[in-house]
């Protein structure tokens, strides 16, 4: 079996292509290094497996790249590529976003018309919903994003379920909700509160501390992205959160114990597009895939505090 995996130098998309390649799967990865964090990260990301044998890298763009031969041969895409982060979404970079989240798509979607695959898997997220008082959040829902990122992420899912209704794509989407973990991007929050503590700077926290969210840890997507491949309905939308709705402020409780001392933290204002609280309903996940996530938010962290340890060094 032949993979394709978008975004595979990314955080998600790199554990993805490790656990494919420990399946017996062949993988091509495609990535375009977008500089929305530093190209060195991503490098260190896909280090291994570009000692490995069935992993081959394609390092172009999905907006460039003659997509019929990057397809060539492949049984299943799992799309994970786009340009992520809901803060910089506003503005000018708007066509960023509208460009490598949608148009990419559309493009991947289109060429999968003449070059037949076994399953597309997208990589949506709970930004679609929105700030939505129904919680949890169902797949029922209307979604109704709140920034620019979740508009892209939401336009992108409706270009799957129609090109799997129009022309038979079997594609399916997976809300991952806020995912984190060992590589986990720099812009995030987890990532950024290690880091601060490990230079002895004061925790910053936008609101109050309170907003909550069903954190995921990525081995959890990465056993999603499995289970869709082999079980999902083609057409169809599955919510995939961690588990555990927990506030900032709890978190930060679990990560001073984690680092062993007490931090400062620096409440700082909203930022607009940031929702106040999600929360996975994953009765659909669970009945239809099987998916059970299994990392507790205390494990989780922890591995991500080592990764982040391992950085510094
Ligand atoms: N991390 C999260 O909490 C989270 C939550 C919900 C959904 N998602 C989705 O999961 C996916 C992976 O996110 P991530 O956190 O690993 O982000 P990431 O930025 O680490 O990885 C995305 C990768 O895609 C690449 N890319 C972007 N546009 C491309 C294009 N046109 N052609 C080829 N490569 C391109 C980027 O260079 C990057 O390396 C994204 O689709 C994101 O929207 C992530």
């Amino acid at each position: 079996m032949k993979a394709l995996v978008t975004g595979a130098a990314g955080f998600i998309g790199s554990h993805l292509c490790e656990y494919l390649i420990e399946k017996g799967f062949e993988v091509v990865g495609i990535d375009s290094f977008m500089d929305y964090y530093p190209r060195s990260i991503k490098e260190a990301n896909i280090a291994d497996l570009r000692k490995d044998h069935n992993f081959e890298f394609v390092e172009a763009s999905l907006l460039g790249v003659d997509l019929a031969e990057l397809l060539d041969g492949i049984d299943v895409v799992f799309h994970q590529s786009a340009q992520a982060g809901v803060r910089a979404s506003w503005g000018q970079t708007f066509k960023i976003y509208s460009d490598n989240n949608i148009l990419a798509t559309q493009n991947l979607l289109e060429a999968c018309r003449k070059s037949p695959v076994r399953k597309f898997v997208y990589a949506s997220s709970s930004s679609v919903y929105g700030d939505t008082k129904d919680l949890p959040m169902s797949e029922s829902s209307l979604p109704c994003p709140v920034s620019p990122y979740g508009v892209s992420k939401l336009a992108a899912e409706h270009l799957c379920r129609l090109y799997h209704k129009n022309f038979g794509i079997p594609a399916v989407s997976l809300r991952y909700f806020t995912v984190y973990g060992a590589r986990q991007r720099p812009d995030m929050a987890f990532h950024r509160f290690f880091r601060w503590a490990l230079d002895d700077k004061p925790l910053e926290v936008y609101g109050d501390g309170e907003q909550s969210r069903d954190f995921t840890h990525v081995d959890d997507i990465v056993e999603s992205n499995w289970l869709a491949f082999e079980k999902a309905q083609p057409g169809e939308v599955f919510n995939i959160g961690g588990g555990a709705r927990i506030t900032l402020n709890e978190v930060i409780e679990i990560i001073k114990e984690i680092v062993g001392r007490e931090l400062e933290v620096q409440y700082q204002s909203v930022q607009k597009g940031d929702v106040r609280h999600t929360f996975a309903d994953m009765t659909k996940a669970k009945e239809k895939l099987g998916y059970k996530p299994k990392v507790s938010i205390q494990d989780g962290l922890k591995t991500e505090y080592e990764w982040i340890r391992s950085l510094v060094e």
